[in-house]
């Protein structure tokens, strides 16, 4: 559809203003991993150390999302990029709400994560991967939805029947099966804390 009649308007008040109020840099942490990694698990830990620190965030959360904004799209290749094209758009906007924003989706492909990341201004998009090999996954199937991509019973499981595609240099690498999950969160807490993103 054509947008060349819509002209964007900019507000009198910025990002960097809303982003002072709340004494914080914001930025969007990406987490991505395969299904059963522990992203939402160290995302949700890291939200909650943030809050206690005062900071200002919202955690987007693939299964939630996918209940509401995005209840209509499944796991074909182009509706995963749609998902993903959307949660950008998303966090792009509470980006420029002056929020630090987590997001915890699959997001298998490399060139969607890319696309979300040039969609971004330098520093603001932060590539978390939660790096657990698929046995480990497999093994904890916190939903059972392995044993039943395994009975062939969930067409384009990502791992199984549909590709993950590892970040190749992400920001933050995180080794979920060898560490706590205190632990995780408090790599990626140190990690804001270093960059100024936050208040140490
Ligand atoms: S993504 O690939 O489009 O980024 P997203 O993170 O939103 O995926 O959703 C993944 C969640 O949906 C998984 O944690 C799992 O609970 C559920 N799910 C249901 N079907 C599939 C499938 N075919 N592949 C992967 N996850 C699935």
């Amino acid at each position: 559809m054509s947008n060349k009649n819509i002209v964007w308007h900019d507000h009198h008040v910025s990002k960097e203003a809303r982003a002072a109020l709340k004494n914080q840099r914001p930025c969007v942490l990406w987490f991505t991993g395969l299904s059963g990694s522990g992203k939402s698990t160290v995302a949700n830990a890291v939200e909650a150390k943030l809050n206690a620190m005062r900071q200002h965030t919202y955690l987007l959360d693939g299964d939630n999302i996918r209940r509401g904004l995005n209840a209509h799209l499944g796991f074909s290749d182009e509706d995963r990029i749609e998902n993903i094209r959307r949660i950008g758009e998303v966090s792009k906007l509470f980006v420029d709400a002056g929020i630090i924003v987590l997001s915890a989706f699959i997001s298998p492909f490399q060139e969607d994560r890319k696309r979300v990341r040039t969609m971004l201004n330098e520093g603001e998009f932060i590539e978390v991967f939660i790096d657990t090999p698929i046995e480990v996954c497999e093994r904890r199937d916190p939903k059972g939805l392995y044993k039943k991509a395994r009975k062939g019973e969930i067409p384009d499981f990502t791992g199984i029947s549909s590709p993950y595609e590892a970040p190749v240099n992400p920001e933050i690498h995180v080794k979920n099966s060898e560490l706590s999950i205190d632990a995780c969160a408090d790599i990626i807490i140190d990690y804001l804390a270093a960059k100024g993103y936050c208040n140490a």
